[in-house]
């Protein structure tokens, strides 16, 4: 009976360690991949910060699923809305600190690297603002701004997105209002006055469509000027709001090369990926753009109720590779934040056209991780 019992062991555990080893080999041929890494801030942190742009819910607290994936996977925040000027500072002098203060002691608390984003947009800009014609006038709005919201955050806010979206799409100066009423010097100047206010901030030009060829340059003729004129300039935000197939790896690999030699950090500051059809040729990131006579139509919202399993193959490999190609560049780059937590709040369900079903980021509607996260939490780590 012992001897019976005793082989019926050695038998189950032999099964159990033959059936290790099979599990090792598939591993080994990358058939199964059990990730080592339990969040995505971990498996990047000897390289670069990850994080996300939160909404005032996940500031507030009020979401508490998105809350505890935010915990768990990301050590840098930015504000999706809270700390622009309209919602900021919406008549002359009268600013509202409520939800920015809240969001500033989430990143605190959390000890997250915390950007601020962002002092200088013509775009969701209190409307005092744009009937503002003479420039001394403007100057003083401008510096009672940097000012207040620099001082108020010194120390805390790690990155200020300074200046945001101050170039045309061929790379030449847009005629926002900054440049119409105060010129060109404006840049410098608000630049200054943000090191002026905390000068170990790091500081921060933020732009979409910088992997195209004649918006780069742009922007390198614009940083090079910053830095010229003795402007403290440490970093360009690309802010990626990308598409599947473009930009190209290629160009986005140009773009790093090309600013990280002007010696300033490169960071992906506004990544999602979407997947729905776009209502122009032009690819990019202009708020203003609202496609009124396209919101309905079926042909512009493929995906009502779920993404096809070939199209989250698609998405999962667009990550996969571009992730990679951050990895590549690891010393170049400083920061990847996703624009939004999940799906379900993406500004992309509702931007460049109302009421899309638009799957962008790595967290599903139900907060699930999806085939794209795996991607990318699988994939291997340079031995340095
Ligand atoms: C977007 C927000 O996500 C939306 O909620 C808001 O309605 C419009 O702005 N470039 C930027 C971001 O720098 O601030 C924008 O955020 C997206 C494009």
């Amino acid at each position: 009976m012992i001897f019976d019992y005793k082989i019926n062991k050695v038998k189950t555990l032999s099964k159990v360690i033959s059936l290790i080893i099979i599990l090792c080999l598939f591993s080994n041929g990358n058939f199964i991949k059990v990730s080592k890494n339990s969040s995505l801030s971990e498996k990047f942190k000897n390289y670069f910060f990850v994080g996300a742009a939160i909404n005032k819910d996940q500031i507030l607290q009020k979401d508490e699923k998105s809350n505890s994936i935010i915990k768990k996977n990301f050590n840098t925040l930015s504000p999706e809305n809270v700390m622009k000027w309209m919602f900021i500072q919406p008549k002359p002098n009268i600013f509202y600190f409520d939800d920015s203060d809240k969001y500033v002691q989430f990143g605190l608390d959390n000890n997250m690297h915390i950007v601020g984003h962002a002092l200088i947009w013509h775009s969701q800009i209190a409307d005092f603002m744009n009937s503002i014609k003479d420039s001394t006038e403007m100057m003083q709005h401008v510096n009672n701004h940097i000012s207040t919201l620099v001082n108020r955050y010194k120390g805390k806010v790690d990155t200020w997105d300074v200046v945001n979206e101050a170039l045309n799409e061929d790379g030449t100066l847009r005629e926002s209002i900054f440049l119409k009423v105060l010129g060109e010097n404006y840049l410098e100047t608000v630049y200054k006055m943000a090191e002026k206010h905390d000068s170990s901030a790091d500081l921060a030009y933020n732009d979409y469509n910088l992997c195209e060829p004649k918006k780069r340059k742009g922007a390198i003729k614009l940083i090079e000027s910053l830095q010229k004129n003795g402007a403290k300039i440490n970093s360009v935000g690309i802010q990626a709001h990308w598409q599947l197939t473009s930009p190209s790896l290629e160009e986005i690999e140009t773009s790093i090369l090309a600013f990280s030699k002007l010696g300033v950090k490169v960071m992906f500051t506004e990544l999602d990926i979407s997947v729905l059809p776009s209502p122009w040729d032009q690819n990019g990131a202009e708020v203003s753009q609202n496609f009124k006579n396209f919101e309905g139509d079926k042909k512009m919202n493929p995906f009502p109720k779920n993404l096809p399993n070939s199209m989250k193959t698609k998405l999962a490999e667009r990550y996969e590779n571009i992730f990679k190609l951050f990895l590549k560049h690891k010393e170049k780059i400083s920061r990847v934040t996703f624009w939004g937590v999940t799906d379900k709040f993406s500004w992309l369900n509702d931007w460049p056209i109302k009421g899309r079903t638009n799957y962008p980021l790595l967290f599903d509607r139900n907060y699930k991780e999806k085939k794209a996260y795996h991607r990318i939490m699988n994939l291997n780590m340079p031995n340095n």
